[in-house]
């Protein structure tokens, strides 16, 4: 488990992609049909979904209520390399990229809420959230705190997408959801060049796994 000292280090370490350290963009229609007809199927047929956390808290960051999960339907293989999200997410970035990893569809229940935390920095330096689909009351407002003092609120609707330094960058949706479901995919990148990340990075890398 990654403990205080390397979370604040590997923030510290982080190069910085973007002024602001995240954005909101809008996911062509045809590529948000998708992943919401992929979603009904697999979710309504019970095809796949299965019951994450709150044992798994550090992986599902909600606290004491089920998530449902997705991660294993073949529905969406091909989100990851998804040619339209890379490119989005390179521009964002502003250098070559390389997909790591997707998680979800993850279905949040009323009630949840993300801890506060900053991602894996092996494979998630730069993340997409994407809002599939969801029946909320409210906006379930993600917070993303900035190194540099800047804390903003951003509501996402259906269709969009958090492109957002992952590691650099502390998140939360502190305030718990109100509403029937919120269904959203993550995906995570990684410079295509080694030699973007600092050599203090690798280094915290190199005992980060150690540590493990
Ligand atoms: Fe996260």
């Amino acid at each position: 488990m990654k403990d205080w000292f390397f979370d604040e280090a590997f923030s510290a370490a982080c190069p910085r992609f973007h002024d602001r350290g995240w954005e909101v963009v809008s996911l062509p229609d045809d590529f948000h049909q998708s992943l919401v007809k992929g979603y009904h199927e697999a979710f309504f047929k019970r095809r796949s979904a299965v019951p994450e956390g709150p044992d798994k808290r550090a992986v599902v960051n909600t606290l004491g209520l089920p998530t449902l999960s997705l991660n294993d339907d073949p529905a969406f293989d091909g989100v990851r390399d998804n040619p339209w999200l890379l490119a989005e997410m390179e521009r964002f970035a502003g250098c070559p990229l390389v997909p790591s990893r997707r998680y979800g569809p993850r279905v949040a229940t009323r009630g949840a809420v993300l801890v506060p935390h900053r991602d894996k920095p092996q494979t998630h330096l730069l993340g997409a959230s994407i809002t599939v689909a969801c029946d909320t009351d409210e906006p379930w407002l993600m917070v993303l705190e900035n190194p540099d003092g800047r804390r903003d609120e951003v509501d996402l609707l259906p269709g969009q997408a958090l492109l957002f330094e992952a590691v650099r960058m502390r998140h939360a949706r502190p305030t718990p959801m109100k509403g029937k479901f919120y269904a959203g995919i993550f995906v995570h990148y990684l410079p295509a060049d080694p030699g973007r990340l600092s050599p203090e990075f690798h280094e915290l890398a190199r005992r980060f796994e150690g540590a493990v």
